[in-house]
C-alpha cells in the first residue's frame, strides 16, 4: 500500500524502494520522522518523535517539520510567512483532517485563531520511486491575508556535514556543478530573473560523499520556470533543513476572501545507492509522467539549424541550398533560426514583428517549406515571443506593453525589452501570433527562445503587495500561452531555449519536448555541461549539435568524429555551415548521422550511466543501456606519454549473460560479469580521440 495511516496520526508514504514518514506529535506539529530505504511496518514509528532538548531554544525550532511557519519562536528558515489583516504574523495550526485517495494524501492544517487553511498534498508514484509534493493556502474568512513566503516543500534530513549539489552557471557555461559542504548556516540557490536562468537550477541533491553507485542521495526538482529558491540550512540541532519553492524575494500574494494560492509541485526521491540510481529514477519519471505526450514516446528527429551558418542573413536561395545539403547528410527537420521576420538583420530590431520578411522571402515562407518537405524534412522556425525591440512596429504601437518605470530609461538586455505578461492583451497577442503562424504555414517545430531576464516589474499592480505578485503571474501566464499553443497545435514539436540553458526545469518540461542546454557548442565543454545536465534531466531532452570548428566561442579545433559523438550523446542536431565545410567533413557527418539513427532509441530512452568523468578521470565515458542493447561513447582529450590502453568497466548488464561488443571494428564476446568487473581494455590515442562501442546481448 503506498499510503498508510496509523492511529490517525502517523503517515507512511511508500514507494517500491523508499519510505517517507511523519506524524502529528504531542504538540500537534507535523513532525518529520524518516526519509530513506523502505520500512514497511508503520507501527515501528509509534513511539518515535524527534525532539532535541536544550534549555534556551524553543522545542519547535528543533523539530524537523513538514510545514513550518515563521513566528512562534521559530528562527530557522520556514515554509510559510504570512500576515493577517490585524498584523499577526504566524500560522498556529491544528491538523484538522486528512484524506487518502489511492496514492494521494492530503493533510489540512487550520489556524487555531484565524480563518486560514493550508493543505499539504503528497502523491506517491510507487513504481517510479518519486513523491510529488505541493501546497495550497486558502483564505476562509472575510479580511485579506498576505502570503509573504510559501515554499512547495520542506524536508528535514537528520545528521550533519551534508553536501548540496547545484550549479553555478552563466551564459555559455551552464551546469557548472558544485558540491558544497554545509557545516553551518544557510546555502541558498535562487533565481530572481523571472525565469529559471543559467545561474542555478531549481533542484537539490543532498548527500555525504556519495558516488555514482554508492551512498545516500536525497533529491528533488521543482516544476517551475520562474523565480525560485532553495535553502539548505545546517541547523545547530543536527539536521539539515531543506526548502524549495517560489522565491520569497520581492514576492507576496494577497489572498482575498475565498482565494487560494497553490504552489508549484516538487518531485522528490531518495537513492540508497548513489547518483546513478537518482538519475535513472528522474529520467524515467520525466519521460513517463511529465513530458508532453505527443512526443514522449517518439524518438526526436535529427535536426539541422542554419543559425551558425547564416546568422541573421537568412535568404530564400541560401536556405534552399542548405536544406538540400542538410537532407543529403540525413537531417529530418530543417530549422531557420533568428532573422526570418520583420526587418531583423541584427538583434537591434524587429522582435515583436512576427511576420515573414518580404525582403528575405519575397514569396513568403511557403516556397521554402515546400522545398524542405520535398526533401522529406519537417520545417521549423525560431521565435522569441516574450520580447520586443524598441525598433519594432509592436513597440511603436504598444509602448506600454513592456515592463518599465515611468520616470526612467527602460533597461535593455540584448537590445530588447521584456513584455509585461501580466497584461491580458499581451498574453492574447502572443497566443494569436503563434496561432496565426502555425495555422498559416506548415510548421512542424518551434524553437522558443528567451534572451534576457525580466526586470522593472515593481510598478505593475494597484497596491504594494499586488506589485509583488508580478513574478508569479508572469510565469503562470507564460505557461498559459504555451499551453494554449500546444492545445491548438498538438502536432508541433517545441524546444525551449533561453540564451542556451536558461529554461531547463520540470515546469518547462510539461510544455516542451526538448531543451537547448547551452549556446556553448564546443564539443569538449559540452561533455561537462551534458554530464551535469544528466544528473536530473534525460538525454532525450537535451539537444546537442555539432557545429563548425574552430568553435566560435572557444576557438578550439576539434575533429569532426569526436564532435559528432559528443553531440550523439543527446538528441542530435547539426549546425555546421554545410556550404563551406569540406566534403570529407560532410561525409563523416553523414556517416555518423546514419549511425545515430540506428542507436537513438538507446540514447534517448535508455538508462544513462556516467562511467568516466573529466572532472576526475583521464577520459570521459557514458553508457546508454536499453534492455540488452547498449552504446558507450568514450572520449580522450589529451593523450599523454604514449599511453593508449584504458580500462573501461560497463554497468547495468546481467552477470551471466553473454554480450557481443563491437569496438573499433573488432568484435568481442564477453560475459556481463567480465565487462562490469574486469572491464574492457579500450584503445584511445592522442588528442581528441573517441570511440563508440556497441553492446548486444546474445539471445
Ligand atoms: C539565442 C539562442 C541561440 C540563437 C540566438 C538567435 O542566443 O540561444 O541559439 O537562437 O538566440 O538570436
Amino acid at each position: 500500500m503506498p499510503i498508510q495511516v496509523y492511529e490517525n496520526k502517523t503517515f507512511l508514504l511508500n514507494t517500491e524502494k523508499t519510505s517517507y514518514v511523519f506524524k502529528i506529535d504531542k504538540n500537534g506539529i507535523l513532525n518529520h520522522l524518516y526519509w530513506g530505504r523502505k520500512i514497511d511496518e508503520i507501527k515501528d514509528f509509534e513511539d518515535s518523535e524527534i525532539h532535541r532538548e536544550n534549555s534556551y531554544h524553543a522545542c519547535i525550532d528543533k523539530t524537523m517539520e513538514e510545514c513550518s511557519s515563521f513566528g512562534m519562536m521559530r528562527y530557522k528558515e520556514t515554509s510559510i510567512k504570512l500576515r493577517y489583516s490585524d498584523g499577526v504574523g504566524d500560522f498556529r495550526y491544528q491538523v484538522t483532517g486528512y484524506e487518502v485517495n489511492n496514492n494521494c494524501l492530503l493533510v489540512t492544517l487550520k489556524d487555531i485563531f484565524y480563518p486560514f487553511q493550508v493543505t499539504l498534498f503528497y502523491e506517491v508514484f510507487e513504481k517510479e520511486n518519486i513523491i510529488k509534493r505541493y501546497r495550497k493556502a486558502e483564505n476562509l474568512g472575510e479580511s485579506d491575508i498576505v502570503l509573504e513566503r510559501f515554499y512547495s516543500a520542506e524536508y528535514g534530513i537528520p545528521g550533519t556535514s551534508y553536501e548540496l549539489i547545484n550549479f553555478n552557471g552563466t551564459w555559455g557555461a551552464e551546469f557548472k556543478r558544485y558540491s558544497d559542504k554545509i557545516n553551518a548556516g544557510k546555502k541558498v540557490y535562487e533565481s530572481l530573473r523571472g525565469s529559471t536562468a543559467h545561474v542555478a537550477n531549481p533542484c537539490f541533491m543532498i548527500h555525504k560523499d556519495a558516488e555514482e553507485d554508492r551512498g545516500e542521495v536525497y533529491y528533488g526538482a521543482l516544476e517551475y520556470s520562474g523565480n525560485f529558491k532553495i535553502v539548505a540550512e545546517a541547523t545547530p540541532y543536527e539536521y539539515l533543513n531543506v526548502l524549495i519553492g517560489v522565491s520569497d524575494t520581492d514576492f507576496s500574494w494577497v489572498l482575498k476572501s475565498g482565494d487560494c494560492f497553490e504552489t508549484p509541485a516538487v518531485y522528490c526521491g531518495y537513492s540508497g545507492s548513489g547518483f546513478a540510481e537518482m538519475s535513472h529514477t528522474m529520467h524515467r519519471f520525466c519521460l513517463e509522467e511529465l513530458a508532453p505526450k505527443a512526443f514522449a514516446e517518439k524518438p526526436l528527429r535529427v535536426l539541422y539549424n542554419s543559425w551558425y551558418a547564416t546568422l541573421f542573413d537568412v535568404r530564400f536561395e541560401e536556405q534552399v541550398k542548405l536544406a538540400k545539403k542538410a537532407a543529403g547528410i540525413g537531417a529530418e527537420l530543417f530549422v531557420i533560426d533568428d532573422g526570418w521576420f520583420g526587418n531583423r538583420n541584427s538583434d537591434f530590431s524587429s522582435l515583436g514583428d512576427w511576420y515573414v520578411s518580404k525582403v528575405k522571402f519575397p514569396e513568403g515562407l511557403n516556397p521554402l517549406i515546400e522545398e524542405v518537405n520535398k526533401l522529406n524534412m519537417g520545417f521549423g522556425i525560431w521565435i522569441e515571443p516574450e520580447m520586443v525591440n524598441e525598433d519594432s512596429n509592436l513597440y511603436r504601437e504598444h509602448p506600454d506593453w513592456v515592463y518599465q518605470y515611468p520616470n526612467r530609461t527602460i533597461l535593455k538586455g540584448r537590445n530588447q525589452y521584456a513584455l509585461n505578461l501580466t497584461k491580458e492583451e499581451v498574453v492574447q497577442f502572443m497566443i494569436q501570433f503563434i496561432d496565426v503562424l502555425l495555422t498559416e504555414y506548415k510548421i512542424d517545430y518551434i524553437k522558443w527562445d528567451m534572451n534576457r531576464p525580466v526586470g522593472e516589474t515593481s510598478v505593475c499592480g494597484e497596491t504594494p503587495e499586488e506589485r509583488k505578485e508580478v513574478w508569479v503571474k508572469h510565469t503562470r501566464n507564460f505557461y498559459r500561452v504555451i499551453n494554449e499553443c500546444r492545445k491548438r497545435h498538438p502536432e508541433v514539436e517545441f524546444e525551449a531555449c533561453a540564451s542556451g540553458g536558461g529554461r531547463v526545469d520540470l515546469g518547462a518540461m510539461r510544455y516542451f519536448d526538448e531543451y537547448w542546454p547551452s549556446d556553448n557548442v564546443d564539443a569538449l565543454d559540452r561533455l561537462e555541461i551534458q554530464e551535469s545536465y544528466s544528473y536530473i534531466y534525460p538525454a532525450k531532452y537535451m539537444r546537442a549539435w555539432i557545429t563548425d570548428t574552430p568553435d566560435g566561442l572557444t576557438n578550439r579545433k576539434i575533429p569532426v568524429t569526436f564532435a559528432m559523438r559528443s553531440a550523439m550523446c543527446g538528441s542530435l542536431g547539426i549546425g555546421n555551415n554545410l556550404n563551406t565545410i569540406s566534403n570529407q567533413e560532410a561525409e563523416e557527418i553523414k556517416k555518423q548521422v546514419a549511425v545515430y539513427k540506428k542507436i537513438r532509441n538507446i540514447v534517448q530512452f535508455g538508462k544513462l550511466y556516467r562511467l568516466k568523468s573529466l572532472t576526475k578521470d583521464e577520459f570521459h565515458a557514458v553508457q546508454y543501456q536499453k534492455d540488452g542493447s547498449g552504446i558507450v561513447f568514450s572520449f580522450l582529450i589529451n593523450g599523454r606519454y604514449g599511453k593508449e590502453h584504458y580500462n573501461l568497466k560497463f554497468k547495468g548488464l546481467c552477470n551471466e549473460s553473454n554480450y557481443r561488443i563491437s569496438a573499433n571494428e573488432t568484435v568481442y564476446e564477453k560475459s556481463g560479469a567480465y565487462l562490469m568487473y574486469h572491464g574492457l581494455d579500450i584503445v584511445l590515442k592522442g588528442d581528441y580521440d573517441s570511440q563508440m562501442i556497441e553492446i548486444i546481448k546474445d539471445r
